[in-house]
């Protein structure tokens, strides 16, 4: 089947099963196109919750459709390749944070959305890159932020506030190198740098703003910059563009492409669609303690 059989096909079923389909602004360019909605983590996670749909596509990774699925219960969610993970997400477990919570009893526990539904329920507020700042200034006392150090350390730089971090990090983010940012900045002078709170810091230092994908998204709207280096996964050059046809875009590194993120493909949307699976399901117990955490994030930003 061609992509236009392949379309046809995902908007008939799409009506047929009152679904929608939503997409990570990693995802590839021909499923960003077919997506009702595109967006960061943090904008999915509200439309997923105020959706009118039974059935929920969720064009990303696994603890995306995870969050999803904590927050709709009432609806099915859909990850069209159950094998699309994140090796950021891994790099905590909810009895590794147990054993760290039992050493830092007063500490409030923030994770970032890239974790699965039982670390989650360690917590006691989650946050995505696009509000992390603002959740930890309102806490006081001590905070253990897991799983990535580095949004972790720019958070504790904007906060002015100590964090107990994780050592975990993105693959992805890690492989933008300082170097490359700053060849490409003496190579287009007049160029603005956006870099996404996952980097190393000293690429973040070398940035004019450091944002979430959404975020980047706003921002390339707003600035008066022609040329923007962006120092994130490559996916979201297909969005900038489209909506930006005037400026330049330049990735900030070639490499930095997130092998989950392109599992997703139109035949694997359309057979989630034919089959209703694979579905995305969260034991109870666990996600009413994980929503509880993510209902604290989306009722304090
Ligand atoms: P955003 O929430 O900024 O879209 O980031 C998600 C992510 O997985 C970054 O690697
Ligand atoms: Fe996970 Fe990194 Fe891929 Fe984002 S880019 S989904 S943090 S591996």
């Amino acid at each position: 089947m061609g992509n236009e059989e392949l379309i046809e096909r995902i908007v008939e079923l799409k009506e047929e099963r009152n679904a929608v389909i939503l997409a990570h602004n990693y995802q590839p360019g021909e499923v960003q196109d077919i997506a009702d909605f595109l967006g960061d983590s943090l904008d999915l996670s509200r439309k997923a919750a105020e959706a009118d749909a039974d059935v929920v596509v969720f064009c990303g990774v696994r603890f995306m459709a995870e969050t999803a699925a904590i927050l709709c219960p009432d609806k099915l969610v859909l990850l069209p390749d159950p094998m699309a993970g994140c090796p950021l997400a891994d790099m905590v477990t909810a009895e590794a944070l147990r054993r760290k919570k039992a050493e830092h009893p007063g500490a409030t526990v923030v994770s970032y959305v890239n974790s699965y539904a039982d670390v989650k329920a360690e917590s006691d507020i989650c946050c995505t890159s696009a509000n992390a700042v603002q959740i930890v200034e309102k806490i006081e006392g001590e905070v253990l932020f897991v799983p990535d150090q580095y949004l972790g350390s720019y958070v504790a730089s904007k906060t002015g506030k100590e964090l107990i971090l994780w050592p975990g990090f993105c693959h992805v983010h890690m492989s933008i190198l300082p170097q490359e940012v700053e060849r490409l900045r003496a190579e287009h002078p007049d160029a603005e740098v956006v870099v996404h709170p996952e980097c190393r810091p000293e690429v973040q230092a070398l940035a004019d703003q450091v944002l979430s994908t959404g975020g980047m998204c706003r921002y390339a709207k707003e600035t008066d910059a022609e040329v923007i280096i962006v120092g994130t996964e490559v996916g979201i050059i297909h969005r900038l563009r489209k909506e930006n046809p005037d400026k330049t875009f330049i990735p900030a590194s070639e490499r930095a492409v997130c092998p989950n993120m392109k599992r997703i493909t139109l035949e694997k949307v359309l057979h989630s669609l034919e089959d209703l699976s694979p579905r995305l399901e969260v034991p109870e117990q666990v996600r009413v303690r994980a929503k509880d955490a993510l209902d604290a994030m989306v009722g304090t930003s």
